[in-house]
């Protein structure tokens, strides 16, 4: 496939975007080409969306933003609106409407690829260019983590890409405990110098953050465990109004994806299969709500965004001066995230242990801050001050007010997607995300 670029002239830029499109594609591909004709559509689950769905969408983004509104193109098909347009045709509708056949799906995608980078050829991308290519390429891999979300909840086999060991190591000294972090005047939010930023995370400003304790890693199935045993979802005082009505909704006795095996003992689904607790893996597809009563029971609270970022970001001066002002986009500094530092990309095909990727340390020693799963914060998502919204502009905004913050990334997020300082977001009720949480503790003056 995409032999064609081989025959045309790009500059070393184009290059290295063409190489990006080709890839991320190839991944969205390789995460809907292996599922049956019934699997691309159905059944209908109305917090996902169908596969084929998603293959026609990522198409028509490019054509949306590249051909249409940079080269003032006609659609390239006139009714791909109809059933593409992410804004105006609502999840449950997707599972309803008369779709192309997927090699029909494939050919309108690929036409729109290629002309997405045959409009490269022989040319330096403009600056304006380069901005949209970024954008449409975070926006394909923000869908290829939707892929794994609708694969797992629909318990369809996880996907299976490259690695020959699938286990990085695990370092089992490692302690699970609360770190101290000092206070200060933290500048929360994304700087210029990065490649491409949404609006939402514009710009760093400084928030006062007061000393804090922190989980070392996120909370794993085996904490998790206890607070279910001990009947944390039969406990109304743990749980928020709106969590209660959740859970008296959803009839849970415990997390969306766990199940009372023969013997008693918890089992949990993870895509196709149920598997035993593993106590020193994350808990994961936890909501916010089952999150945040987790965090009532064992007497904490969810850290907030700005005490989450400086925890991954800011390193501490010697002497008590507190904490610097230098922000890291990753944990471990400014080097892009490699397979011993992050559990990324879907490189080791499943969550692993919270002791593990040693390498991928905070400067106070906090693990797995990128990567693994994604942490839910306290917070609900809003616009940092002097927000200015950007071309696309139903991304963020609809769902300001709305939404709660998430940081760091899975296992199946897409490495050029996610740093320190990358905001996520999503209700608080959504538990297919790949998300679980770390604790925050306030720490009280002595008088
Ligand atoms: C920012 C991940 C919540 O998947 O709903 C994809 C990303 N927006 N296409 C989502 C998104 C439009 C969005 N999240
Ligand atoms: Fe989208």
């Amino acid at each position: 496939m995409m032999d064609f670029i081989n025959r045309i002239e790009l500059t070393a830029h184009g290059q290295e975007i063409a190489q990006r499109l080709i890839d991320t594609r190839n991944r969205e591909l390789a995460l809907i080409l292996d599922l049956s004709e019934e699997q691309l559509i159905g059944p209908p689950n109305p917090t996902v969306e169908p596969p084929i769905w998603e293959l026609g969408h990522v198409g028509w983004f490019q054509d949306r933003w590249i051909l249409q509104n940079i080269d003032k193109r006609e659609p390239s098909d006139p009714k791909a609106d109809l059933l593409y347009h992410s804004f105006n045709v609502a999840n449950d509708a997707r599972w309803h409407l008369s779709y192309p056949s997927l090699g029909q799906t494939v050919e309108y995608i690929t036409d729109i690829l290629d002309k997405v980078i045959s409009r490269l050829a022989k040319r330096e991308p403009t600056v304006e260019e380069v901005y949209y290519y970024n954008l449409v390429l975070n926006h394909e891999e923000m869908h290829s983590e939707t892929m794994h979300h609708i694969r797992h909840t629909l318990s369809y086999p996880a996907p299976k890409f490259t690695l020959d060991s699938p286990r990085p190591l695990i370092d089992e000294g490692y302690a699970l405990e609360k770190i101290a972090i000092p206070g200060g005047v933290y500048r929360l939010g994304g700087l210029p110098e990065q490649v491409f930023i949404f609006d939402n995370e514009k710009w760093a400003h400084p928030v006062e953050v007061a000393p804090f304790l922190i989980s070392s890693t996120p909370v794993t199935f085996g904490q998790y465990q206890a607070f279910v045993n001990a009947g944390g979802y039969q406990e109304r005082s743990f749980w928020c109004a709106e969590g209660w009505g959740w859970l008296e909704n959803s009839g849970q006795d415990g997390p969306t994806y766990w199940k009372r095996g023969p013997e008693g003992g918890w089992r949990w689904r993870w895509f196709d299969r149920w598997r035993p607790i593993e106590d020193n893996l994350p808990m994961v597809n936890v909501n916010w709500y089952e999150a945040n009563a987790y965090c009532r029971w064992a007497d904490c609270r969810l850290p907030s965004e700005a005490e989450w970022e400086l925890a991954a970001s800011a390193a501490l001066l010697p002497e008590g001066q507190g904490i610097d002002t230098q922000k890291k986009w990753y944990p471990w500094g400014n080097q892009h995230p490699s397979e011993s530092q992050a559990n990324l990309n879907s490189r080791y095909g499943q969550i692993v242990d919270v002791r593990a990727f040693p390498e991928g340390d905070s400067a106070f020693g906090l693990r797995q801050m990128i990567g693994n799963v994604w942490e839910w914060t306290a917070d609900t998502f809003d616009a940092f001050p002097g927000y200015v919204i950007d071309p696309y502009d139903t991304y963020s905004k609809p769902s300001f007010g709305q939404q709660k913050v998430l940081r760091g990334g899975s296992w199946v997020t897409r490495p050029h997607v996610v740093r320190n300082s990358y905001r996520n977001f999503y209700t608080p009720d959504r538990n297919n995300i790949f998300a679980g949480f770390r604790t925050a503790h306030t720490i009280h003056a002595e008088k």
